[in-house]
């Protein structure tokens, strides 16, 4: 299906899933990098949807991926063909004793917040880690501790390959540094998290304690995607790369962060070659002097 062909009846076909079609929206304005082309989008407010949009996208031949957040995402300049269906939370938390059900669409440190009100405590050191709950469960987003996995009991999961909405109980999924078993096209719908009952403020105070370390180590008031390169066991990425004295370093508007060497930063209208440039030359760096093969944290989507 041709771009123009899609867009002519793409609007209204999604209006009646109760979903917007967002032609042509640049990637850069959808990442926290702050690089990338074009891609078609489409905004569910409704997730029970999904499996109608997918068959419709299926049966016309159209691919699809799930924006989440876009926050771990570097997207190549030339745009994408396929279409990104993004999840707008539209659902509630619903609370009962010391289990949270969370959209998957919600913000994850606005739920972090949100269970702390309750009393419930738990997933204080992923308070400060931007995306959303979905990104955070398809990847087992960690920080300070914790790894969303710790918490999990079920998942509501659209596997892409059957087109059906199941439940998934958390002792069915492997959970790794941040990695699942979940396939490629499984999208997560929503979450049930099991947490510790403790008081907001004790929860607070450590919220606090960890958003105090992040501020000091990490450039989070810069355009990122968070790091770069997975920590090799028992290595870290940012140490090495920092040993190596490419701290600063630029390619384009991309430099490495002075912060935290394994930051890439949009310095100055960067463009996805400038990071992919900056991304090889440390791999390349760190493999001749530690022998190591970096490998990526940051999902990128090249068309
Ligand atoms: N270090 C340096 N120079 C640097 C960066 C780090 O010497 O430029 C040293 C630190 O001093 C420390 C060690 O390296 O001794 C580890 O650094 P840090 O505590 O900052 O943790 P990290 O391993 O670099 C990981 C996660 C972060 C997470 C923090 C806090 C990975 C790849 N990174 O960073 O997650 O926020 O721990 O728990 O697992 C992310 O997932 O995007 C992310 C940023």
């Amino acid at each position: 299906m041709t771009c123009l062909a899609r867009q002519s009846g793409m609007a209204e076909q999604m209006l009646a899933f109760g979903a917007e079609w967002l032609p042509q929206e640049r990637l850069s304005q959808h990442t926290s990098l702050g690089v990338g082309g074009p891609a078609d989008i489409i905004r569910l407010h409704d997730t029970c949807r999904l499996p109608e949009i997918a068959a419709y996208l299926r049966g016309h031949g159209v691919p699809w991926r799930i924006l989440g957040g876009g926050s771990n995402l570097l997207v190549a300049d030339q745009g994408l063909p396929d279409v990104l269906l993004q999840l707008v939370r539209g659902e509630p938390i619903r609370f009962a004793g010391n289990s949270a059900e969370v959209p998957a669409a919600a913000n994850l440190g606005t739920a972090v917040l949100e269970c702390a009100k309750q009393n419930l405590g738990g997933l204080e050191g992923l308070a400060g880690v931007p995306g959303t709950v979905g990104g955070a469960l398809r990847m087992n987003a960690g920080a300070y501790g914790t790894e969303i996995a710790d918490v999990v009991r079920a998942l509501a999961v659209f596997r892409g390959a059957t087109g059906l909405i199941e439940t998934v109980k958390a002792e069915n999924v492997r959970f790794e540094y941040r990695h699942t078993s979940f396939s490629p096209d499984d999208v997560m719908l929503g979450v049930t998290l099991e947490l510790e009952e403790r008081p907001y403020a004790a929860i607070l105070e450590r919220i606090k304690e960890c958003n105090r370390k992040r501020l000091a180590s990490q450039p989070i008031q810069e355009r990122s995607a968070g790091c770069i390169f997975k920590n090799p066991p028992g290595r870290s990425a940012g140490k090495m790369i920092d040993e190596l004295g490419l701290k600063g370093t630029p390619v384009g508007g991309a430099m490495i962060s002075e912060r935290h060497a394994n930051f890439i930063l949009n310095r100055d209208h960067a463009t996805a070659a400038d990071v992919l440039k900056l991304m090889d030359l440390v791999r390349m760096r760190v493999l001749k002097a530690f022998g190591l093969e970096l490998e990526e944290e940051v999902i990128v989507w090249k068309g």
